[in-house]
């Protein structure tokens, strides 16, 4: 079988990001069917405004965020909870995104991962994503969910050393790849 291309999208642009970190990590804990890499960068979008758009079109790292979706077989989403919803910062690159014509995350099967440094481990955020999600038509992959709560506990300069978690995501990687096999055919 062939192996399935995934990209990560954080959604924290902090350099000690524990969801960055997760995200770094997971090619690390992937199953030898999926290749795992990073998005390009959405940090240089601007915010979204539709007369901006009708001027000057999209934005080239808008674009290149687009392709490198459309180009691959899964999208794995990190994000940070902010106020007990989704962080602005990624809502507003998903915004411009979801803007271009035939947008990437029609059909695209996506799994989502949170971290938190509260207990909870970002259980509000991924339902909001979710959410998002319906409206794109994505393939939301469902269970089993990857919550790090207390996330600071469990990563140290930026690696991952909670080996339950790190168990965990194994399961989700595995069960994500057998459910992009499932819904595209490959
Ligand atoms: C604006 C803001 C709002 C936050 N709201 C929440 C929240 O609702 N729930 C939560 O568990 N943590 C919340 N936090 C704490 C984050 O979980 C913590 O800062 C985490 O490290 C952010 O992710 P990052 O490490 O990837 O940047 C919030 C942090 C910020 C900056």
């Amino acid at each position: 079988m062939a192996q399935l291309k995934l990209i990560t999208i954080s959604g924290s642009l902090r350099k000690g990001s524990f969801n960055s970190a997760l995200a770094r990590t997971l090619p690390k804990l992937a199953p030898a069917g999926l290749s795992i890499s990073e998005a390009p960068s959405w940090a240089s979008f601007p915010i979204y405004n539709a007369d901006d758009q009708g001027a000057s079109g999209f934005p080239a790292p808008v674009k290149a965020l687009s392709d490198a979706i459309a180009a691959v077989d899964g999208v794995v989403i990190v994000s940070p909870e902010y106020n007990y919803g989704l962080p602005g910062g990624l809502k507003n690159a998903i915004d411009w995104v979801s803007r271009i014509d035939n947008q990437p995350f029609k059909d695209k099967p996506v799994s989502i991962m949170s971290a938190t440094g509260g207990p909870l481990g970002g259980s509000r955020v991924q339902y909001q994503w979710r959410q998002v999600m319906v409206f794109l038509e994505a393939h939301t992959f469902n269970k089993p969910e990857i919550f790090v709560g207390g996330a600071h506990t469990k990563f140290e300069n930026g690696e991952l050393k909670d080996q339950p978690t790190a168990d965990f995501i194994k399961q989700h990687l595995g069960a994500f790849e057998a459910y992009i096999r499932k819904v595209s055919g490959k």
